[in-house]
């Protein structure tokens, strides 16, 4: 679904290029983890992935069409979701209106479906007084169910996440990270994963370790 083809990206100098010469394949009903130290270039694969930023070299497809030729601005509304770290809610709004904007501005499927984002939301855990109150009132667990649940509700095949887990405690990364499993399993779509943490990329279909310039599966 998602190909990587001989990637390169550096900011400043070439001679400091992050990775060089990346080829990579991506499939629907699939989840992938990338680990690596702290400065590798993770979060900045992933910005390349979400069509944030563009490539020094090589391509990356989508179902065979260059990103370049959708083009990012409409990849990025049709194509992929984004889980950030700190969530990336609309702060003045509830979570239900986060979802019903979200569907609203990807004309998702289910665009203006009040009761299908409701669902969403209660089988993610939040109750029907939480799902209409300000997401600032929530805890940081149930944010970045909010933030997913965005994710399930878009039609975006492609969902990209870069340490969604980074806030989180023990039982709530365990939620988290069973629902990244389902969007990749049970609605058939390509989830990868940013993490650091070992239980987390254990969990996905695959991990790849970004070291020395160049992604390789881990053992
Ligand atoms: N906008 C930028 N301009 C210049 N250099 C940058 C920029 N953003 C990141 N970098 C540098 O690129 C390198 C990779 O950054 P990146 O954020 O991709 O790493 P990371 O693997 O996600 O790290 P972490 O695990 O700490 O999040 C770092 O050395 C960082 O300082
Ligand atoms: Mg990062």
């Amino acid at each position: 679904m998602l190909k990587v083809n001989d990637l390169g990206y550096w900011y400043d100098r070439q001679e400091n290029s992050l990775f060089e010469h990346v080829t990579l394949n991506f499939e629907a009903g699939t989840s992938y983890a990338i680990v690596g130290q702290s400065g590798s270039g993770k979060t900045t694969f992933l910005s390349l992935l979400a069509g944030l930023d563009k490539p020094r070299a090589g391509q990356i497809e989508m179902n065979g069409e260059s990103i370049n030729k959708i083009g990012l601005t409409n990849y990025r509304k049709s194509h992929v979701a984004i889980v950030f770290q700190s969530y990336n809610l609309l702060t003045y709004m509830s979570p239900l209106n986060n979802l019903m904007t979200a569907m609203a501005i990807t004309d998702s499927a289910h665009r203006g479906d009040k009761r299908y984002a409701m669902e969403m939301l209660r089988k993610l855990g939040l109750s029907d007084e939480q799902m209409t109150k300000n997401v600032q009132r929530l805890s940081g667990g149930q944010q970045q169910r909010v933030a997913i649940a965005r994710t399930m509700v878009c039609d975006a095949k492609l969902v990209v996440a870069d340490e969604p887990t980074g806030n989180l405690d023990e039982e709530n990364t365990r939620d988290v990270i069973e629902l990244f499993q389902k969007i990749a399993h049970e609605q058939h779509k390509c989830v990868i994963i940013v993490t650091h943490e070992p239980d987390v990329a254990a969990t996905c279909d695959h991990a790849y370790r970004l070291a020395q310039h160049k992604f390789s599966l881990e053992a």
